[in-house]
């Protein structure tokens, strides 16, 4: 990475002066490209591990830990400090929360120094959360773009070379609306382009939530309204395609309609709705879990990549829930569970890495409730 800064230093770097988005240098493109391309190497995917305190909390309690900062200094420590060489050959980049960025291991080595130690890549999460739609009926939006700039200018300076931004998305018969989807596509155009001025590739997360009661056509039609929409908003606001990264969920039916398909099925679903909206500029698309049960988010990435049509995208992982469900269980906050934990979390980044190549070995340990 270091040589990668030194080869792509732009201008924009530390001035904190608006760039000019439709002349946007060729150093700075390069550096977004290069950014991409180490993140996308073959075989490997991201690690989201930017859950809020609060969202982190909530895990906690159902294995009754303290949600304290420095549990959850601990429990990342776990993640992160799992074994060094085997790692990277599975994970690009870690998604880190604002307050992990800034955090030290207990033997005081920045989160930032332990991961670039390991050559991974650490990226933070941009977004401020989630806020009502005003006459919409409970949709969201997603806040923080007021002082964006001088947040991501400084996330550079600190370390990071991507970010995250997440809108959400909720289906029913009558949603999501229109207002939610044009809302929600203009705020990750701002976003987007906020980022790249400021040398840092934006994760763009358009997350349509599986929750609720529809049928996998109704999900396909969502998808396709929902990016078609995306990919018109991000040509008008001069995104630079081709230093971003998308990071969809895949096509799957409500998960109270009780229908089921087989992962063949849900990767014909995803990557049609991808090729009749993604451009072929953008070169790598990311798949959240969504909560799927992890085995199952695994079977479909791997169904995914081996789905025999066009695919002009690198299709990985930058799941958060499908690979630290486990090892924080199994973690418990117990320091004398952690190799067991960092165990069960390198052997999940091997079976995505797999998937992400189309190479998944069975694991008959882990059934589909896992
Ligand atoms: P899941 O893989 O748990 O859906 O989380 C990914 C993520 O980053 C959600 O914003």
């Amino acid at each position: 990475m270091a040589q990668m800064e030194e080869k792509c230093s732009c201008k924009s770097k530390v001035s904190g002066k608006s760039v000019q988005y439709n002349k946007l240098e060729p150093a700075l493109r390069l550096e977004l490209r290069t950014i991409v391309k180490a993140l996308s190497l073959p075989g490997k995917g991201l690690l989201a591990a930017d859950e809020s305190p609060s969202s982190l909390g909530e895990r906690f309690k159902l294995l009754d830990l303290e949600n304290s900062e420095t549990t959850r200094r601990d429990y990342r420590q776990m993640l992160f400090s799992t074994d060094k060489s085997i790692l990277a050959q599975y994970i690009s980049g870690i998604l880190l929360h604002h307050e992990t960025l800034y955090q030290k291991t207990s033997d005081n080595l920045e989160f930032v120094e332990l991961l670039s130690q390991k050559c991974i890549i650490p990226g933070i999460k941009v977004d401020k959360g989630l806020v009502e739609i005003f006459g919409t009926e409970g949709e969201k939006t997603t806040q923080g773009l007021d002082d964006l700039q001088e947040r991501c200018i400084q996330y550079k300076r600190d370390g990071c070379h991507f970010t995250k931004w997440r809108c959400v998305f909720k289906i029913s018969d009558k949603l999501p609306s229109r207002l939610a989807i044009v809302t929600n596509s203009n705020v990750l155009a701002r976003y987007a382009t906020i980022s790249q001025s400021a040398r840092l590739v934006p994760i763009v997360e358009p997350e349509i939530l599986n929750e609720g009661d529809f049928t996998l056509e109704k999900a396909l039609d969502v998808h396709e309204e929902v990016l078609s929409t995306l990919f018109q908003v991000f040509k008008e606001n001069n995104v630079y395609l081709e230093g971003m990264i998308l990071k969809p969920a895949m096509v799957l039916p409500g998960t109270n309609s009780k229908l089921n398909f087989p992962p063949q099925t849900i990767a014909e679903y995803t990557i049609t709705a991808l090729q009749r909206t993604v451009p072929t500029a953008v070169q790598t698309i990311l798949f959240l879990s969504g909560g799927q049960p992890d085995y199952t988010a695994f079977l479909n990435l791997n169904a995914i990549n081996l789905y025999d049509s066009k695919k002009p995208w690198t299709l990985t992982f930058c799941f958060g829930r499908a690979l630290q469900n486990e090892a924080m269980k199994v973690w418990n906050g117990d320091s004398t569970n952690i190799l067991k934990a960092q165990e069960i979390f390198l052997a999940r980044a091997k079976l995505c890495s797999q998937a992400s190549e189309g190479q998944m070995e069975e694991d008959f340990s882990l059934n589909e409730n896992q």
